[in-house]
């Protein structure tokens, strides 16, 4: 099981900036139970994603499985999660393995023109997913795509597969008119909640990843996560001590670095999760992304020495599943030999430990999460815990953390722009905040 190791945000660890156990007694559990229990925001529903039948995932992953590429389109909630299931479980998965994936989530025509010069849409299966089937950029995509197919005659029923609402929007209805392969995302899960749907598993099978192992690492930590008493829930204790951190001590941003390049897109997940959710009515964490060692050379010396506003969130790998041992050569030199005998393994490990003394020896906190080792089981368990204290941070700044009305407000002016019907009057606001 993950482990979260949330010493060094108290005052025994770290002094004066730290919590101390009487703080939390202003976490009101029963109030988030509450809200758990009764389902308060249908939103809920990605609690129980883990338990869904994946039997037609599994299906449609086999067969796209079967082809030379994987073309993803999609954006925010619907890209980042797939990305970090491939990156984590299949590093440099293109230069070894079938289908090559290519995830297109911008609408950068050179990005678009670069991936098309390398696929051969013959030998391409193209997963468009959107939930609400109507934003700009992946249905943009998909349209050129949907054009390129028919120029190259090729048929659309064999290389599209939707992900989408189950019955609502443009996407579900191009599925039913065309008959299309097509996958639900459950209509209560939102976005940034949906990896472990179609959204992230079907891609997940296609490259050889069991769905089913992902699901069983989100249900064997969902329990605890449901405790009721909040030191023994880490996702209660986790977002409680980034919520007191902020109320208590101003920590407005929350860095997340974990200590594996596989992790680097988690990490990315990981923001959007936390600033779509919680950054609404004034409130939020502002949240930043970072890998370790590779980040102790670039940001480190601010997180030590600078503004007083972090804390920094540790993904502490115990197995790195593989070792590459440091030669014993240069042994008259001591600048080098030192580094003899030991391990990458034991390096990276000692870094982060040594970064997170280090920053709670300066007064500067830190929570560490403890990941046995990468992989399918505990990415599962990970996406999982990070949703659930997502949520429960959201009603602690008593926010809804599941809907996204800043996002929604770029998105009605863009549909201006592009002239869309109904958005008339958006348009001409558009063009007045232009000329001031
Ligand atoms: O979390 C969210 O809801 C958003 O980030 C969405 O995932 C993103 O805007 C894309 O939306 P859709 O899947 O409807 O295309």
């Amino acid at each position: 099981m993950i482990r979260i190791d949330f010493s060094n945000l108290m005052q025994g660890a770290i002094g004066k900036n730290g919590l101390t156990d009487d703080d939390f007694k202003s976490i009101d559990t029963k109030k988030i139970t509450e809200i758990i229990k009764t389902r308060k925001y249908p939103e809920l529903e990605f609690l129980d994603l883990h338990n869904a039948d994946t039997s037609k995932i599994k299906e449609l992953g086999k067969y796209a499985g079967r082809f030379e590429n994987f073309l993803l389109l999609g954006i925010g909630g619907s890209a980042l999660g797939p990305r970090s299931i491939l990156e984590a479980l299949s590093p440099f998965h293109n230069f070894k393995n079938k289908p090559r994936v290519f995830i297109y989530d911008n609408v950068d025509p050179l990005t678009l023109k670069n991936m098309l010069e390398v696929i051969d849409l013959k030998k391409t299966v193209v997963n468009v997913i959107t939930k609400s089937g109507s934003t700009a950029e992946t249905i943009a995509s998909f349209m050129i795509i949907w054009k390129k197919l028919q120029e190259q005659s090729l048929k659309i029923q064999e290389h599209i597969i939707v992900t989408t609402d189950p019955e609502k929007g443009n996407l579900r209805k191009i599925v039913k008119d065309y008959s299309l392969m097509s996958l639900p995302i459950p209509q209560g899960v939102g976005g940034r909640y949906s990896v472990l749907s179609a959204v992230g598993l079907l891609l997940a099978e296609a490259i050889g990843i069991s769905s089913d192992t992902l699901l069983n690492g989100a249900k064997d930590i969902h329990d605890k996560c449901m405790n009721t008493d909040l030191w023994q829930n880490p996702a209660y204790l986790f977002s409680s001590g980034l919520y007191l951190m902020q109320k208590i001590k101003s920590k407005n941003i929350t860095v997340m670095i974990p200590y594996a390049d596989r992790l680097k897109p988690f990490s990315e997940w990981f923001c959007q999760l936390w600033a779509e959710s919680l950054g609404k009515d004034g409130k939020g964490l502002t949240p930043y992304p970072s890998v370790g060692t590779t980040d102790q050379h670039s940001q480190l010396q601010l997180w030590m020495q600078g503004p007083e506003d972090k804390v920094v969130v540790f993904l502490s790998i115990e197995d790195y599943g593989v070792d590459v041992n440091i030669p014993e050569i240069f042994l008259d030199m001591e600048g080098l030999s030192y580094l003899s005998g030991h391990s990458l393994g034991e390096l990276i490990r000692i870094e982060q430990e040594a970064s997170e003394i280090a920053l709670a020896k300066n007064g500067r906190p830190c929570i560490t999460i403890k990941i046995p080792k990468i992989d399918a089981y505990y990415l599962g368990q990970l996406f999982h815990f990070f949703e659930i204290a997502t949520a429960v941070a959201g009603f602690l700044y008593d926010i809804n953390p599941f809907n996204q009305p800043g996002v929604e407000e770029g998105k009605n002016l863009t549909y201006a722009m592009m002239g869309k019907k109904g958005y008339e009057a958006k348009r001409e606001e558009f063009i007045e905040y232009r000329q001031r």
